[in-house]
């Protein structure tokens, strides 16, 4: 198929309003819009002003009055529990409509705000969507986060109720989340009024008279009643949820989501993007706690009237590296999306692609990848294995749904390895040095994208305007700053290369050095610490921490650095994946007293570094390789 990528990328240059107007139309408003885009309104400008809606009404009833209910709208496949269930829209509707039902029951109405902290089960996709029934604002977080994070987020988000499982599967072990719900509820300054609680046959957990109610038997209950819950119109404009993203400060950012640009372009990159068509199983191998469950599990294949798949497992371990294939032979998925870290560990245990040769996979057309970079070994080992295109991608939670890519449903354009294709319909890039001049053609500098973002993008920090301006507008002025550095070459592919902040990307996981730092620095041992970003094998990078302890401790210094990575693991939770941390007698400064990570990560990642002109003893760098050497941690390059 002739790619029409040039041709729709004109077609939204020439009048950008008319056309996301265009695809807004697809969709159900029970008011239409006044103005498509208003540049005066919010920090950037807001889109689709004076509309309403709802996007729950469009995720699920619309495809029910439309005489989808009988498709499958969600199959919940789940190798840690050996379970498979599929729900039809019509199903899902009713799941939905009981759940809002129990959530208005406890209180929860328009504008409430709703932490769930959830495990990938049907249930966590059914409260997501039951809050926007409602119009209440959700925040999903992570299971692998522990309580203090989950505090951070009840307080800044202050939230009202929370819905949680008693417990989360890894492989080996089970997370039970109730006592970290607890500890979060004791730690936060904001007190939600009940937990309404799933209780998972693996580990029950004791209910709190007054405060928890028990999940299952209040769904029940509104099944039995019959009770009717019609969706709340909403403004375009209103959050539809929050999602908190890691910053440069252990303090996260709550990247707020409006409902309306959300719907258009998520409904606009299924079949444009990713090249699905309604009807057609979409699925992707994520977490409902990060955005990519959110736009791909969640939203974007719902508003879409495909089939998802909410998948509870690994790619590798449960049971085995075919794991993956079984998923898609069984269900007939079409187009996958997972992060280049989970085909890694496939490659890993299974060098020769056996396991795929198993299934019939012939149906299977594409495969996406995002949330780190991709390395060219690992595409060109998965395209051999699946025979179809692997697609690097490039976007982040900000955004909400691609920025860059090779749109498969306008036909792909010619692949070059290591870069994630084109900027999308929507956004202009540019890429600018640190004076913000744009550089030439294959040099490499800070990605912005032109303001306004396009429709679906963040449009501020939850409660924090200022923060969002000054984090990610005001350095480059009329430009978002993704915090990404790359280039961009003379057919205008995209290079993504590195972080320009202390964010770093852990197993397709976006993780806070800031953060890892403010948890080391609670041991009463440490003086001084900075953790950087070392590059691994399997996850990309993982992080690792150098600790200058307090004069005179006379302890064993390996039972201090035991306690540190326990520290982060209560602290940040298991998923900062903290397992390295060395003691150093001082670290690398500038002589205005910076940290130099940057020098650090690079001497650890063996590759070529300079002095830096301002660093106040030069000998620090050589006891840091000492060290690093000392550990096997430093590549020799
Ligand atoms: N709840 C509780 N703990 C969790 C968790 C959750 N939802 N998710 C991860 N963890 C834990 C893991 O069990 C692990 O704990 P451990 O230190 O006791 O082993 C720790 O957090 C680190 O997890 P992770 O970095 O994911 O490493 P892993 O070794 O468990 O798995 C991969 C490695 C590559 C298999 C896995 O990261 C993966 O599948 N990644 C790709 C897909 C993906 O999820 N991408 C995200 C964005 S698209
Ligand atoms: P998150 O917000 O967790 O989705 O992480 C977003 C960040 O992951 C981006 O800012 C990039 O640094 C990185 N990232 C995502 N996709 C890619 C990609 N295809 N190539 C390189 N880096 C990526």
């Amino acid at each position: 198929m002739q790619s029409t990528y040039a041709q729709t990328y004109a077609a939204w240059q020439a009048d950008p309003e008319g056309f996301w107007r265009g695809i807004a139309e697809t969709l159900h408003w029970s008011r239409p819009a006044d103005t498509v885009f208003d540049a005066g309104d919010g920090v950037y400008g807001r889109w689709f002003i004076g509309a309403e809606t709802n996007t729950c009404f469009n995720c699920v009833d619309r495809h029910v009055a439309d005489g989808r209910g009988g498709q499958k709208a969600l199959i919940y496949d789940s190798p840690m529990t050996g379970k498979v269930a599929s729900f039809t829209y019509e199903e899902m509707l009713a799941e939905v409509v009981a759940v809002s039902a129990a959530l208005r029951r406890l209180g929860v109405g328009k504008g409430d705000r709703v932490i769930l902290y959830m495990p990938m089960v049907p249930e966590a996709v059914f409260s997501m969507l039951a809050c926007a029934r409602l119009g209440a604002i959700h925040s999903v977080v992570f299971g692998g986060f522990a309580a203090h994070e989950l505090a951070t987020r009840i307080d800044d988000f202050d939230a009202k109720l929370i819905i949680a499982a008693s417990c989360g599967l890894e492989p080996g072990r089970t997370v039970a989340y109730m006592p970290l719900v607890d500890h979060a509820i004791e730690l936060a300054r904001i007190k939600p009024e009940h937990c309404l609680v799933l209780q998972r046959p693996e580990l029950q957990a004791e209910l709190k008279p007054g405060r928890d109610v028990d999940f299952t038997s209040a769904v029940a209950a509104e099944k039995a009643a019959g009770t009717s819950v019609a969706c709340t119109p909403v403004k375009a404009t209103d959050p539809l949820y929050i999602l908190y993203t890691s910053g440069t400060t252990g303090q996260p950012k709550g990247v707020v989501r409006d409902n309306g640009g959300h719907m258009v372009a998520l409904k606009w990159s299924m079949e444009n993007i990713y090249g699905v068509k309604p009807g057609e199983v979409f699925w992707a191998a994520s977490d409902i706690g990060w955005v990519v469950g959110h736009s791909y599990i969640v939203y974007g294949p719902l508003l879409a009237g495909n089939t998802t798949i909410l998948f509870e497992g690994k790619p590798v371990g449960t049971p085995d590296a075919g794991t993956y294939w079984r998923v898609i032979a069984d269900h007939d998925v079409k187009v996958m999306f997972t992060a280049p870290t989970a085909f890694r560990a496939i490659r890993r245990d299974d060098p020769e692609g056996e396991f795929a040769r198993k299934y019939d996979l012939s149906g299977f057309r594409a495969l996406f990848l995002a949330g780190e970079r991709a390395d060219s070994e690992t595409i060109k080992w998965a395209e051999r294995i699946l025979d179809v295109p692997v697609i690097d991608h490039w976007w982040q939670t900000e955004t909400g749904w691609p920025v860059a890519a090779n749109p498969l449903g306008l036909g792909l354009l010619p692949v070059k390895y290591g870069s994630p294709a084109v900027p999308l319909p929507g956004y202009t890039i540019e890429v600018l040095d640190d004076e913000g001049h744009p550089v030439p053609a294959g040099t490499l500098g800070n990605i912005v994208v032109r303001l306004p973002l396009p429709p679906g993008n963040l449009v501020t920090f939850w409660n924090a305007d200022e923060r969002f301006r000054a984090a990610c507008l005001e350095e480059f002025p009329g430009y978002y700053k993704t915090a990404d550095a790359g280039y961009m070459d003379e057919d205008g592919y995209m290079f993504i290369m590195a972080r320009t902040d202390d964010i770093i990307n852990c197993a397709g996981h976006r993780l806070s050095t800031g953060a890892m730092e403010e948890a080391c620095a609670l041991h009463p041992d440490v003086a001084e610490c900075a953790v950087i970003g070392i590059a691994d094998e399997l996850k990309g990078q993982v992080p690792c921490g150098f600790l200058v302890l307090k004069n005179k401790v006379a302890r064993d210094v390996r039972e201090i650095e035991r306690e540190v990575i326990s520290l982060v693991r209560e602290e940040i939770g298991p998923v900062a994946a903290f397992k390295s941390v060395m003691i150093v007698q001082r670290l690398p400064k500038t002589r205005s007293g910076k940290i130099l990570r940057g020098t650090m990560q690079k001497i650890a990642d063996g590759l070529p570094w300079k002095m830096p002109a301002t660093i106040d003893d030069p000998v620090i760098l050589e006891e840091i390789t000492a060290v690093l050497q000392g550990r096997g941690l430093h590549h020799p390059g």
